[in-house]
């Protein structure tokens, strides 16, 4: 057994089936260059025959990502490995991962299919897609809740017929830690071809189990963990790739293995996933959770001041927790501006992109004196990388939220580069400001969700607003960030209008 835990990553495939967390290719794009700077094994980036959409995104992932192994799911049918294998062929090393259904209620219900079908379709399957790639990954559905006798039938064939990853499925996290360990153990001990192939494990946490099943499997021989940054997923989630990096970095004496992950970059691609996909983190969640690190109780924080691990099993910025440190202010300079990108791992691909950042960064510094890293991370992730066609905009507003008086917005929008004013009164002022806006535009769209973030501390906090918007079948967020959390709100509508009228449709792959 090696002492390498390979981290599968399906933020962009499990964790988009999360409704309203779908995204769009570029945003896809951005987090999987985010996942890559983190050293993630494999990237699962869709479902290819799930759109064209969602095909299109897997093939930019596979041709822009070069470090880690790109993946697409697919059922177990020739039409889906062969879309799979064709999104996947840019990638220098490319992955199809095919399922099929095992539990009896599955296969009897759902896919109305017996035992022996549903063994050779699989084996079909593989074949299929070994017509791809070498790297076939199979996974039987549900099964969590499959006979442990047709499961080491089906493993020990597909092996046969060429898979090289086995993934063992709680698809709908009914397995406690105790029990899926066993099943693990049973399966490794069980299928006479076992030590052919790194066995896999993918949890669902609908018992809030998820991390708990998979570190129980990777102490019974699991090699490869499936997981999401911050457990996003399909329903309660998935394992949160964080939780599970960190219990096997912190307790490798438990754990006798260790993953690849650059661990410095899980906090900023928590930030980033949560941005994308409007989806705030809760404080108190491990890891990444804003009150992870913070010590409350006095006795603590005298114990941790006099020695740090009297209370700290892990250093925040072994995480990526930036201290909150002051970093620029209003007359930094573009070069200081870069060199602090670069700190914070920040990539700026071209000349044009560091001088949209930076006149953002202007813009922010003249109403905040004091901008801290988490002021510059939110910059950077709300859109701050990409320079976007902006064919409507935020050009100046005025508020009007007094006791007794009704609440009004009036606002000059720029719309594809003509200004026109505008005024609409609402129920308070973000809704007069959306209605105000939409007086104009006339766009429409549903609001499907408005949330609020306070990205610092402090009553100057920028506020950092997520929009989700609707409309024809199409989802887009938008995020706006602002010391002023109506005008924040102001711009997230309109980033969310831009991205509607960019035609950047959002792909939804349920399957
Ligand atoms: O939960 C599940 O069973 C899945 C499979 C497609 C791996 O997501
Ligand atoms: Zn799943």
């Amino acid at each position: 057994m090696t002492d390498q835990l390979i981290i599968f990553d399906t933020t962009l495939r499990d964790g988009e089936q999360s409704p309203g967390a779908s995204m769009t290719r570029d945003e896809k794009l951005r987090i999987a260059r985010q996942l890559e700077r983190m050293k993630v094994d494999v990237i699962e980036a869709g479902f290819a025959a799930a759109s064209n959409g969602d095909f299109e995104a897997v093939r930019a992932v596979a041709e822009a990502i070069k470090d880690s192994t790109i993946c697409s799911l697919a059922r177990a049918n020739e039409n889906d490995i062969r879309r799979a294998g064709e999104a996947i062929s840019p990638a220098n090393s490319g992955r199809i991962h095919t399922f099929i259904a095992t539990s009896p209620i599955h296969m009897e219900k759902k896919l109305r299919m017996s035992p022996d079908q549903v063994v050779e379709q699989a084996v079909k399957a593989i074949g299929w897609a070994r017509q791809y790639t070498d790297d076939v990954e199979f996974s039987a559905e549900d099964a969590g809740r499959s006979e442990i006798d047709f499961l080491c039938r089906i493993f020990e064939e597909v092996i046969n017929a060429g898979a090289r990853t086995i993934n063992v499925p709680d698809t709908v996290g009914y397995n406690v830690p105790e029990q899926f360990a066993a099943t693990i153990r049973t399966l490794i001990e069980r299928v006479p071809n076992s030590d052919k192939v790194v066995w896999s494990v993918h949890c669902h946490n609908d018992l809030g189990l998820a991390v708990a099943n998979s570190l129980a499997a990777v102490r019974a021989g699991a090699r490869q963990v499936e997981c999401t940054i911050n457990g996003l997923g399909e329903r309660a989630g998935n394992a949160s790739l964080e939780e599970v990096v960190m219990a096997v970095r912190t307790r490798r004496d438990v754990f006798q293995c260790d993953t690849r992950i650059d661990t410095t970059h899980i906090v900023p691609a928590s930030k980033l996933v949560s941005g994308i996909t409007g989806f705030p983190v809760q404080p108190n969640k491990a890891i990444v959770g804003a009150n992870a690190f913070a010590h409350e109780s006095g006795i603590h924080q005298d114990g941790v001041l006099k020695h740090r691990e009297t209370y700290e099993i892990m250093r925040a910025e072994d995480v990526g927790w930036v201290a909150n440190k002051l970093v620029l202010g209003k007359h930094s300079g573009r070069n200081a501006f870069r060199s602090r990108l670069q700190e914070l791992g920040i990539v700026v691909e071209s000349e044009e992109q560091l001088n949209h950042a930076f006149a953002r960064f202007k813009e922010l510094a003249d109403k905040k004196h004091e901008i801290f890293d988490e002021d510059i991370q939110a910059l950077m992730s709300d859109d701050g990388l990409i320079v976007p066609p902006e064919h409507y905009r935020l050009v100046s507003s005025a508020f009007l939220s007094e006791t007794g008086e009704v609440p009004s917005a009036k606002l000059t929008l720029a719309v594809g580069g003509k200004e026109s004013r505008v005024e609409s009164t609402g129920s308070g002022p973000v809704d007069a400001a959306f209605k105000a806006i939409e007086k104009t535009v006339q766009s429409g769209a549903e609001l499907l969700l408005y949330s609020v973030n306070a990205i610092t501390t402090g009553t100057d906090a920028q506020g950092e607003v997520t929009v989700r918007l609707s409309k024809e079948g199409r989802v887009v967020n938008g995020q706006g960030a602002d010391t002023d959390i109506i005008v924040a709100s102001a711009k997230a509508y309109l980033n969310a209008l831009n991205k509607l009228h960019a035609n950047q449709e959002r792909v939804n792959p349920q399957i």
